[in-house]
């Protein structure tokens, strides 16, 4: 079976060919800055632009014809509705010329599930990404939240305070980068209630700080002390639930101290690691494609002609039938 996934919920528009459970390409086109944020009307025009060039690459990458393709799935939620709706049109009228159903993908959803590649059974999955940051564990029938961020997620918190720095989009590697440099702690607001987390204090805190303290140490402290929060509630709920395998997904779980720091938890606590490779952390239309596989397999499908966008949906309002 060929399953080709289309990804567009935000900064990244990707394509992936999956065969049966392997991945013949896993392409993406992402839209950055230099300086500043992101522009939506200019996100959205980059997706329409990219999706044909990006299409054909994808095929002849994967050296197959687009009528071997029997399904499609496309991330249709959560995410920037103009997004949304750019990898929707191009999913919807591709599925009506090739003449195959369309799969609806929860893009937070496939964030957690492309985690299987990593032979993880049962863990806690600590999500981390840009617009999302949550703990999260698969019990009947849905993915429960069992913790998550109060305010922003990390990704978008670390993008910001590097906004305000003068860095460009996306920042979370050149902030990794700069951490290096530095091993001088700064004291700064540790925010965890609970089991959750909030990060607007810590990021008005180091705003603040911007031009009093070399930024090689401000990226240091603010790596230390926002991941020590994230492996904590994280642990917290490994400890609550009884579970012994953690699982880290989403953009910023790229960060080599954010993998450290919770390597090292796991071996204090006896319990194992796992970190898909950094190409299914980012968004990629690789995760889409494998979840999309598996809910077609339980006969989880649509007619395009009915296709939709959903841009608020929430992980624990999916109900999860395919497991
Ligand atoms: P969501 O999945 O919640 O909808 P998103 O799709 O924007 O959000 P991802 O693509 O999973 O999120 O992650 C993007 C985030 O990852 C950005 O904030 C970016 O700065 C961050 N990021 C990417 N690489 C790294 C890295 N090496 N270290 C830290 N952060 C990183
Ligand atoms: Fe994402």
């Amino acid at each position: 079976m060929i399953v080709l996934g289309i990804e567009s919920t935000a900064h990244t528009f990707g394509i992936s060919i999956l065969k049966d459970k392997k991945f013949l390409c896993n392409l993406r086109d992402m839209y950055t800055t230099k300086k500043g944020g992101i522009i939506l009307d200019d996100a959205t025009k980059h997706h329409r632009k990219v999706a044909n060039s990006l299409y054909e690459k994808a095929l002849k990458q994967s050296k197959i014809k687009e009528n071997q393709i029997n399904v499609i799935a496309y991330s249709n939620a959560p995410g920037l509705a103009p997004c949304l709706i750019a990898g929707r049109d191009f999913a919807k009228k591709l599925a009506l010329k090739l003449k195959v159903p369309l799969v609806p993908v929860n893009h937070c959803i496939a964030h957690l599930e492309i985690g299987e590649i990593t032979r993880a059974k049962d863990a806690v999955l600590l999500y981390c990404s840009g617009a999302n940051t949550q703990v999260i564990a698969y019990a009947s029938g849905k993915y429960r939240v069992f913790g998550e961020t109060l305010d922003i997620g990390v990704g978008n918190f670390i993008d910001a305070f590097a906004r305000t720095a003068g860095l460009g989009f996306p920042a979370g590697p050149k902030i990794g980068e700069l951490a290096k440099k530095s091993k001088k702690f700064i004291e700064l607001p540790y925010n965890v209630k609970g089991m959750d987390v909030a990060f607007s204090g810590l990021l008005t805190n180091l705003k603040q700080r911007l031009g009093k303290y070399e930024l090689e140490d401000l990226s240091f402290s603010l790596q230390e002390t926002a991941f020590a929060m994230l492996i904590e509630v994280a642990e917290r709920a490994m400890a609550h639930l009884n579970k012994k395998e953690l699982l880290l997904g989403g953009g910023v779980a790229c960060n080599k101290r954010l993998q450290q720091m919770a390597k090292i938890m796991c071996k204090e606590r006896k319990a194992k690691f796992f970190v898909p490779e950094k190409e299914f952390l980012v968004d990629n239309a690789g995760m889409i494609a494998w979840l999309g596989k598996k809910m077609f397999k339980k006969g989880i499908k649509i007619n395009p002609k009915r296709s939709d966008i959903d841009p608020r949906q929430r992980t624990d309002d999916v109900n999860v039938t395919w497991k």
